[in-house]
Parts: structure tokens; sequence; C-alpha cells
């Protein structure tokens, strides 16, 4: 499965520097638009899995489908086919592929790939989280003063006001404040060291599935500030994540 994932996060990461970055509809909120490259590269992961695993389900971002009680789900792929689509609407060369499978509620594969740098960062459960086949792990850093924070940035007014405020918190206690745009690929640059933490109110479960895992594999926390100690990816009201002490120190500031 592992293989498989790589695979078809590789073809997604061509397909999207490949396709037209024309606008093909809105959804709610500002700013948030469909791309052609969105639906190209979902339309290729949805036909691969279902090639490979014609019994699983998926629950991918522009698919209409919902699933309900997704937690039952004994085989299940949940997918953002280009995360940062702002971002590569205007050329902008941070967005990524994000595929993550679940068992049960539980993420037992989780990838995101990076097709500008070629880096694909991969987690299996219980066998450590890799960017192209290196080893990696949080940041060991417990001062909020020696880090980058990376903010989200939500569509909906609700999540921005959850959101933005927390920028001039972590802004006084002495962090480095950062958005690049692609809220999968920041969460393994968490995981991988570059970030020192991340935070933002309103994700769906396609933005952050994988990372899960591959933070949970590289040493790190994700937590929702709001049900500490009940985190569930298809359930949360906002996400922070970074090294323990940190998410600890972070949560302080609820
Ligand atoms: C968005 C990006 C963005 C994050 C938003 C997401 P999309 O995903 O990850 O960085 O702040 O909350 O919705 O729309 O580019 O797939
Ligand atoms: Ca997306």
């Amino acid at each position: 499965m592992r293989i498989f994932v790589e695979r078809i996060l590789r073809g997604a990461g061509k397909l999207i520097l490949n396709s037209s970055k024309n606008i093909v509809s809105k959804k709610d909120g500002v700013g948030n638009f469909v791309l052609q490259a969105d639906l190209i590269s979902e339309k290729y992961i949805l036909e691969s899995i279902k090639k490979r695993y014609p019994s699983h389900k998926v629950f991918s971002e522009e698919n209409t489908d919902r699933i309900d009680n997704p937690e039952n789900e004994k085989g299940l792929w949940i997918v953002d086919p280009l995360d940062g689509t702002t971002n590569a609407k205007n050329n902008i060369p941070f967005f990524s592929v994000s595929i993550a499978y679940v068992e049960n509620g539980i993420v037992r594969v989780g990838g995101v790939y990076d097709p500008n740098r070629d880096e694909l960062f991969l987690a299996k459960k219980g066998e450590g989280a890799y960017c192209n086949g290196i080893k990696i792990s949080v940041k060991n850093e417990t001062e909020l003063e020696d880090l980058i924070v990376n903010i989200g940035s939500p569509y909906s007014t609700e999540n921005f006001r959850l959101t933005y405020p927390m920028e001039k918190v972590f802004y006084e206690k002495g962090a480095r404040m950062v958005n690049f745009g692609s809220a999968a690929l920041e969460g393994v640059w968490v995981a991988s060291g570059r970030l020192g933490a991340y935070f933002e109110a309103g994700l769906k479960p396609w933005d952050i599935a994988a990372v899960q895992l591959i933070v949970s594999e590289a040493g790190g926390r994700m937590v929702d500030p709001y049900n500490v100690g009940n985190f569930s990816v298809f359930n949360q009201k906002a996400v922070v994540i970074g090294n323990e002490k940190i998410v600890n120190k972070i949560l302080k500031f609820w």
C-alpha cells in the first residue's frame, strides 16, 4: 500500500504541474475556487483507488459524495487532490497533494507530496515518518521565541475570526509568523522540523488526515485546543501542531 500511495501522489503532482489553473467554479467563503487542476488530479486519484481497491470508500475534497460515520469505515481514503489551490492559481510554487488511508477512524498510511520540490512525506502507523526516504522529526525547541509559527488562512469569516486573533498572541510571545498557503504541506513542514508550530481553525479531514499521522510518527502532536484529549480528524474545531512541549504551551493561550 505504501508504494501505491507514493505512486499516486507523484502521478497527481505531475498532473497538477501540467494542468490548467483556470477557475472551474467557486465555493463558499472568500477566494475559494476550484481549478481544472483540482479536478484532473482528483479524477486520476479516485480512478486509481477504485481500480486497485474496489471495495474501499473515498472521501475527497471536490467530490460531492459525503460519508456518514466515517469512523466506522474499514477501508477509507481521504484525499485532497490539490492543497494550496490559491497558490497554484497564482503560480506560487507551494501546493501539495494529500492522501490518507484510514481504518475505523485510525490513519494507517499518510502521504503528502510537494511536486515543486519533488518532496514526498510519508508515514505508516508505527513505522516512523520520512521525506524522500529520510527519517524526519519535529523540532526539539521548547521556547516560542526560537520558532516560526505558521497561521493558516481560512475561507470562512467564522474560522478567520477564530484564527487571526491568535497571530497577535503568538507574536507577543516572541514567535516569527508566516503563512505559506497549503495546510497539508505546512503541517508536514512542522513534522520535518522546518516550522515550529501550526495553527488554524476550520480545517477539513482532507487537509489534516495524512498530516496527523506524519506528525505523530515524527514525534509531534496535533490537538484541538477546544477539545483537548479528544482529537478526531473528522471532527475538530481547530488544530495546533508542534512538539509536545510547544503544543502544551500553546494550549494555555485559550
Ligand atoms: C486550503 C489551504 C490553506 C488553508 C485553508 C485550506 P485548499 O486548502 O490549505 O492553506 O489555510 O484552510 O482550506 O482550498 O487550497 O485545498
Ligand atoms: Ca484542495
